[in-house]
């Protein structure tokens, strides 16, 4: 991926970068490319663990996600801290634990700071994660992508701010 200086660039983080990060990018992307900004934003997603390094995102996300008209295109790749975080501008986690694993991998305080929460950014819905539906049913690949649909639109629109 080539990367912009005039670009924000942002990346989206959770455990096996099968689930929920990419469904994040994907959603996110739609939403900037809805509001004529595609050449505005560097948009990318990884995982905290390497387990699926290489696969495409889990088939029943892009199931549930292609049910909705968002097609789940990214490859899982683990997070790599002495890139990742000198190459985006917003480190975004899905959880407490993506948080957490985050924070012990930062190497100075501007690391630190380029590390958020997707649910800081809802408009509507008042989670405070966006729970890990891998394990779960029908139920947990709906809420995530509710919540992942609410905090995009709420993190474009402060990041247009
Ligand atoms: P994700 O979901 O973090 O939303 O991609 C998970 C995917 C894989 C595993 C856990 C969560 N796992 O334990 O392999």
């Amino acid at each position: 991926m080539e990367f912009h200086k005039d670009k924000t660039k942002v990346l989206f983080i959770c455990l096996g970068n099968i689930c929920r990060s990419p469904s994040a990018e994907a959603v996110f992307k739609k939403y900037v490319l809805d509001a004529g900004l595609g050449e505005d934003f560097e948009i990318d997603s990884a995982g905290m663990i390497a387990n699926h390094k290489g696969n495409p995102a889990d088939a029943r996300m892009r199931m549930y996600a292609a049910k909705r008209g968002i097609v789940l295109e990214s490859i899982s790749r683990p997070f790599d801290a002495e890139v990742d975080f000198d190459r985006f501008d917003y480190i975004i986690g899905m959880d407490g634990s993506n948080l957490a694993d985050l924070r012990s991998r930062a190497r100075k305080k501007e690391d630190l700071e380029k590390i958020h929460k997707m649910t800081d950014f809802g408009v509507v819905y008042d989670y405070d994660t966006v729970p890990d539906p891998y394990y779960g049913g029908e139920e947990g690949f709906e809420l995530v992508l509710d919540i992942l649909d609410d905090t995009c639109k709420g993190l474009l629109d402060h990041l247009k701010k």
